[in-house]
């Protein structure tokens, strides 16, 4: 295993959902955690629970110049793209493009920026960047919008950058994740509620029927694996309760 203590992380979207739980979890492991998020309580409540090996930047993480001037400022060893947003859960024809497209405007761009600021850097050989994709970028995710294109263009990006790496001789690590649908979040239970919805049953049914429930310390234990052991080389992983990490083979 590699020993990651000592080392600084960042974390986009550390202010609740995965990216907290990720963000704990790598302060918990001795890692230097810097947190963005663009609401400042949530990211100094989580300061005040974790003390000083969690710095809190309120920023946008889709804003190219916030990329370039955190990857500057921290060069991290371990950076994780969790930030997303909430996709408006409703079928396609009630959609509008603007509607459609958001998690292009924030996910996709945010994967897009802070990957090619990795490279330009380019980061210290051993780096690992971590792109959160989404179960849904294999299985679609018909209330959602454009969420699921979007998720599968961030596992692209994530190949597409690991190539460069290689090519380059860089020796930075790219890789996406494809956590399973969850409730245990603000993102994930407004997804799981839409669909339960359409189906016509009450959300616990349809929790219910989708097996166990994956949680976002699950998801966290993932993703310091996924920093911290050699044994993952692949390009892009589903994350699932029943099965933990799951190599989702090579994206393009
Ligand atoms: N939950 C699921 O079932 C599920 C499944 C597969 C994939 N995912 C993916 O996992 C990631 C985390 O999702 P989650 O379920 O933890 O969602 P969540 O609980 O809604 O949290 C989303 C996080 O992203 C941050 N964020 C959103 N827009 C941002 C921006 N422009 N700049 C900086 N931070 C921003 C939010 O913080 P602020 O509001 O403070 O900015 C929040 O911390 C997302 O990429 C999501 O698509 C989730």
């Amino acid at each position: 295993m590699r020993d990651i203590s000592g080392t600084t992380t960042l974390v986009t979207g550390a202010g609740r959902g995965f990216g907290r739980a990720v963000a704990t979890a790598l302060a918990q492991a001795g890692t230097q955690v810097v947190g963005v998020g663009r609401d400042r309580a949530r990211l100094d409540q989580l300061r005040a629970e974790l003390g000083g090996g969690f710095t809190p930047v309120a920023a946008d993480a889709a804003d190219p110049v916030v990329a370039g001037q955190l990857i500057d400022a921290y060069r991290p060893r371990t950076l994780v793209l969790a930030a997303g947003t909430s996709p408006l859960g409703r079928p396609l024809p009630q959609h509008t493009w603007e509607t459609f497209s958001r998690p292009w405007e924030v996910d996709v761009r945010q994967v897009f920026h802070w990957a090619r600021e990795a490279l330009l850097a380019p980061l210290d050989p051993g780096s690992v960047v971590i792109a959160f994709s989404s179960g849904a970028a294999v299985k679609g995710s018909p209330l959602s919008g454009g969420y699921a294109g979007a998720k599968a263009t961030i596992r692209f990006i994530a190949s597409y950058a690991a190539q460069e790496s290689q090519r380059g001789g860089l020796g930075i690590r790219f890789v996406s994740v494809l956590p399973q649908l969850t409730p245990a979040t603000d993102l994930g239970a407004a997804a799981v509620a839409g669909y339960a919805a359409r189906q016509g049953v009450g959300v616990d049914e349809y929790v219910a029927a989708q097996g166990p429930v994956l949680t976002p310390e699950q998801v966290a234990k993932a993703v310091t694996g996924l920093a911290t052991d050699p044994a993952y080389e692949g390009d892009a992983y589903l994350v699932t309760a029943a099965r933990g990490l799951i190599d989702a083979g090579g994206a393009g």
